[in-house]
């Protein structure tokens, strides 16, 4: 098997080698790419020096699977050529509302992927991703109506420079010193931006938007969703207040069983202090956590969450390789 990795010196480029690290897939060759300003550089994966070549001169034909994890800007402009001779499982936000191309959790829907009908596979936003591999079992068996989530994601999220930017903000502050915002839109140092992505004319920004989208294409058209994005100075983990109304009765006790028993999540739910989870717990792990559950009784069926995940591994990296994982068991890949 050879897989290519565009965008492969960015934080999802270089989880998704972390994660390729740790699994069993065998990897003959491994074609590592970015912009021409990192070519030239080495990369290691399993004790082996790797090459960054330059994206724009590489032939797709040589790989089996490419992730793409460099923008929508680049997917747009590659993603299409490289799928004429390969699978292309792609991290930006390009295609997922594509009709032809699934929107992937595995865990969720990977029944979608019988119908590739471009070589192309999305994987979702990191804030969707989370949420849904949640959602999925409540859904299951009480039927979600409505949700009203709010989230608190990391600089991460915007890749390795708003993580630079909050460090060096967060030094210059301490140092009494003027503080410039390059990757954001005011200061994130020691404050919370309710702003991300761009604004759309109904007032929500594309981020919140993606939520509703995508939710809707990965569980159910029929689930309503009103989202708010907000960035806070924290570097890797998402975590959201999620608010659920379900059609169908539920017990607290069913809830934590059917989330702790499915596959990807985790709960962690003790009414003490700290009996819940934050993002340095969830930083580095593969699990989506669930805490603070608890019923709202100010709705008929109405359910609280607090769910934490981080944002580089099910957000993107992890979701992309068991994608591949999938793929390959079910030798599924390649036109
Ligand atoms: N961060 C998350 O939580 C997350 C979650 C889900 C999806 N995503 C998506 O994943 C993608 C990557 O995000 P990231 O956080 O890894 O961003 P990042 O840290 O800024 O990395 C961007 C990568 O793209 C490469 N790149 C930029 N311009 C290029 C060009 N013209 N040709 C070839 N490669 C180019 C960069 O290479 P150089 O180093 O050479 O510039 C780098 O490897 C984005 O589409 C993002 O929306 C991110």
């Amino acid at each position: 098997m050879n897989i290519a990795i565009v965008g492969a010196t960015g934080n999802v480029g270089r989880k998704i080698l972390e994660v390729l690290e740790k699994k069993e897939l065998s990897i003959d060759n491994l074609y590592l790419l970015a912009s021409s300003k990192s070519v030239g550089k080495k990369i290691s994966f399993k004790n082996k020096d790797y090459t960054i070549s330059n994206l724009e001169s590489f032939d797709f034909s040589k790989v089996k699977i490419a992730f793409f994890s460099a923008g929508g800007k680049i997917s747009e402009k590659f993603a299409d050529k490289a799928a004429k001779s390969c699978l292309v499982i792609d991290n930006s936000s390009y295609y997922r509302m594509d009709p032809d191309v699934p929107l992937i959790v595995p865990q969720v829907n990977s029944d979608a992927l019988n119908n590739i009908k471009k070589n192309i596979i999305a994987n979702p936003n990191c804030s969707t991703a989370q949420l849904v591999i949640a959602l999925k079992p409540l859904h299951d068996l009480f039927t979600i109506k409505r949700i009203v989530v709010s989230t608190y994601q990391s600089v991460s999220g915007g890749g390795k420079a708003p993580m630079d930017e909050l460090i060096d903000q967060t030094k210059l502050v301490l140092n009494n010193k003027k503080v410039e915002s390059k990757n954001f839109t005011k200061q994130i140092a020691f404050n919370v931006i309710p702003h991300i992505d761009v604004f759309s004319e109904n007032g929500y920004t594309k981020e919140e938007l993606k939520m509703t989208n995508e939710t809707k294409k990965i569980l159910d058209e029929k689930i309503s969703l009103t989202a708010t994005c907000v960035r806070i100075p924290v570097l890797i983990s998402h975590c959201e207040s999620v608010n659920i109304e379900f059609e169908k009765p539920f017990s607290l006790e069913e809830v934590k069983k059917v989330l702790d028993n499915f596959e990807g999540c985790k709960v962690i739910d003790e009414r003490i202090d700290g009996g819940y989870s934050t993002p340095l717990e969830a930083e580095g792990r593969d699990e989506t956590f669930i805490s603070r559950i608890r019923e709202d009784k100010t709705l008929k069926n109405g359910l609280n969450l607090w769910i934490v995940s981080d944002n580089l591994l099910r957000g993107a990296a992890l979701n992309a390789v068991e994608i591949a994982e999938v793929l390959i068991k079910n030798n599924f890949y390649g036109k």
